[in-house]
Parts: structure tokens; sequence; C-alpha cells
């Protein structure tokens, strides 16, 4: 009588949720993987609610007082690794994140969002709900994805959610790669992660952050494949894009063609790019989203309602975090913060 238990399913159309979230902080913390350590391996860029700290644990969701994320309910983290340009000089600079198109107020006056990130609750695909029942995380819940330790191209391929597109214009679309693109990209490159959708049901966290889940995802906002039985419950698939504005340093690509870009713990191929997210919607509200039927916009855009209350840009652009970690992560830097190396290069 298998069936009987699919019945009230049928028929339900559940939500996708996509919005931008500003800036909150930038610097070298790291509460998922070095909790306490001041100051974390390498710099982060980080959204969202401001409950954010070294040792932050529980229910970030109420310890917040504000977010940079559209949705006021939503006091998660949201972080990856910075992007830096690599001067032939040896130098180092910072690259300018932009925000997404088609997530500010609309209106010719209306402020930018503040760098940041878009993020994706999505069920099915990038087009559609889907009619799954989805769990929401649960207060304390936390996860990444892949891993600053990957170094070569075939681990790289093997984890379709991690990729990269070289923006001819802000809505390009597709053309993913598993590496940092190797040309000059006209509108910057896009850094896109889709973490697992699904849970093992029982753990908020495991030691390696990732164990907890299992992904089926095939990359690209596809509709992912069924759980496993040793992860069978279904929760939002949950994707970050950044955007890398590349293109202010189109005049100083290197002499030999090489490409310049490198991640915050030094990585210029690109291999080891990973996220880390950490649960902070207040009460019940990322369910109450995922059991409508609301898709993307219509769920509430900055400054207006839908079944989730939002703020304004200027709102968003306000919640930021203090540093505590005093150092220069802006301006030519000799060499990428916390990461001593030997110089590649000789002045
Ligand atoms: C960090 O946040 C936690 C709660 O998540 C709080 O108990 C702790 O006092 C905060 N630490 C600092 C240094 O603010
Ligand atoms: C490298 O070049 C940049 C851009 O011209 C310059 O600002 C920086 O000071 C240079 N660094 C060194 C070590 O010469
Ligand atoms: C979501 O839907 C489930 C199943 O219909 C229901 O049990 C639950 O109470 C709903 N939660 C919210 C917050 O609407």
């Amino acid at each position: 009588m298998k069936w009987l238990s699919l019945l009230p399913l049928a028929g339900l159309a559940h939500a996708g949720l996509r919005f931008g979230c500003s800036t909150v902080s930038l610097q070298r913390l790291d509460p998922l993987v070095e909790p306490g350590q001041i100051p974390s391996a390498h710099v982060h860029q980080i959204v969202g609610g401001n409950a954010f700290n070294a040792s932050m644990e529980g229910d970030i969701g109420e310890k917040g007082t504000c977010t940079t994320c559209a949705y006021t309910e939503d006091f998660s983290n949201y972080w990856t690794a910075t992007m830096y340009f690599r001067h032939e000089n040896g130098s180092y600079k910072r690259v300018p994140q932009y925000p997404n198109a088609q997530l500010g107020t609309e209106g010719q006056d209306a402020p930018d969002i503040n760098a940041g990130m878009t993020i994706y609750y999505t069920q099915k695909d990038f087009y559609d709900n889907g009619e799954d029942y989805i769990t929401a995380f649960q207060p304390g819940f936390r996860m990444t994805v892949g891993s600053p330790t990957i170094d070569t191209l075939e681990q790289a391929q093997a984890q379709p959610g991690l990729r990269y597109t070289c923006l001819q214009t802000i809505l390009t679309r597709g053309y993913e790669t598993p590496d940092f693109p190797k040309e000059p990209c006209p509108a910057g490159i896009m850094a896109i992660y889709h973490f697992p959708a699904c849970w093992d049901g029982k753990n908020l966290d495991s030691p390696d952050h990732q164990s907890h889940m299992y992904s089926t995802t095939k990359g690209a906002f596809q509709e992912a494949g069924p759980c496993p039985a040793s992860h069978p419950v279904r929760v939002p698939q949950l994707a970050y894009e950044t955007m890398w504005n590349t293109a202010v340093f189109k005049d100083m690509w290197p002499k030999d063609g090489s490409q310049p870009f490198v991640w915050s713990y030094n990585d210029d191929k690109g291999y080891g790019t990973h996220a880390d997210y950490v649960f902070g919607w207040q009460g019940d509200s990322l369910q109450r989203a995922m059991n409508s039927s609301c898709f993307f916009h219509a769920c509430g855009s900055p400054g207006v309602q839908g079944i989730l209350k939002t703020q304004t840009v200027e709102e968003m652009n306000k919640c930021s975090v203090q540093n505590t970690v005093e150092e220069d992560t802006e301006g030519w830097l000799m060499e990428l913060p916390g990461q001593k190396m030997a110089m590649r290069f000789t002045a």
C-alpha cells in the first residue's frame, strides 16, 4: 500500500528561492572549519546574519540582529574564499565582487547590493519547483562543499556542483569549467557552488563537515538524482554564485599569457574551490517558504513582501560585522594574508 502515503503529495508544488545578500564581513575567520581560531588560515568573504564570529554556535537565527540578505528572517551565514589578482611583479590585489543581475530594487536611483552573493534554495531545477517534500535544515545545521586540499583536475571534475563561468556578459550561463578560465573574461568570473541536498536525517554536522550529507547534484541547476538510503532526507538544494570583477585587471594580464587569478588559499588552478554554510533561518520561516509554491521573485524581492518578509537594499547594505582580525586585505599586498610562501617572482 505504498502508494497511499504518496497521495497527500499529489498536486503540491513547493518553493524555489533566489535572492541577493550583500557582504557582511571580509576577514580571516572560519567558525566552521577552524572554530575559535583568530585568524584562520585564509581570507573569506561572508554574507548573511551579524551573529557571525570565530566561535559562533547553536541557533544563530535567534542571535543575530540584522542580516545582509533580502529575506529578513534569514540570519544564516554563507561564505567562500576570496579571489586575488597576482601581478607579474609578485604583488597581490583582491578582486572586487559585484552583484548578480535582477536581484536589487528596480529603478534608476536604487542603490546596488554591496558585492556579496546570490543564494538559491531550489528543489527541482532552475525553472521548476518540483513536487517532492523538502525538509528545511534544523537550527545548528552546518556543512561545507569542496576542499582547499583538492589539487588535481580529475578530483575537480568529479564534483559537478563546483564550477566557473567565464562571463562574456553579466548574463552568460552554461560554459562551466572545473578550473579557472584561462583567458581574460570580459564581464568577470562567476564561481558556482551547489551543495549536497541529501541529509542523513540525524546529524547537524560531522567531523569532516560533509559526511552527514550526500550529493546527487548534476550541477548547472539540473534536477538532482534521488537520495540514497544512507541519506534519505531531501533538504533544499542550496547553491551560491559569486561574481568576481576580474575585468578591472584586463590591462595587467601577464605577458607570458598565464592566467593571473588565485584563491586566497593560494590556488591558481581553482581545483580547491569550496564553500561553507551555517543555517540560521528564524523559527519555521524556511520550512514555511519551502511548503509554499512561490518561485524566485514571487517569494518576495527587495522591498516587496511575498511569502517571506523582505527588506530594501539600503537596509541590507547597512548590516555588517566588525572585524576581529586587524590586517590589510586590500591594496597591493606582498603576500596573500596568512599564506607564507616563497616568492614566485623576483622583483
Ligand atoms: C560568538 O557567538 C557566540 C554565539 O554563537 C557567543 O556565545 C560568543 O560570545 C560570541 N563571541 C564573541 C567574541 O563575540
Ligand atoms: C606591482 O604593480 C602594481 C601595479 O602597478 C604596483 O602598485 C605595485 O606596487 C607593484 N609591486 C611591486 C612589488 O613592485
Ligand atoms: C510544512 O508541511 C508539512 C507537511 O504538510 C507540515 O507537517 C508542516 O507543519 C508544514 N510546516 C510549515 C512551517 O508550514
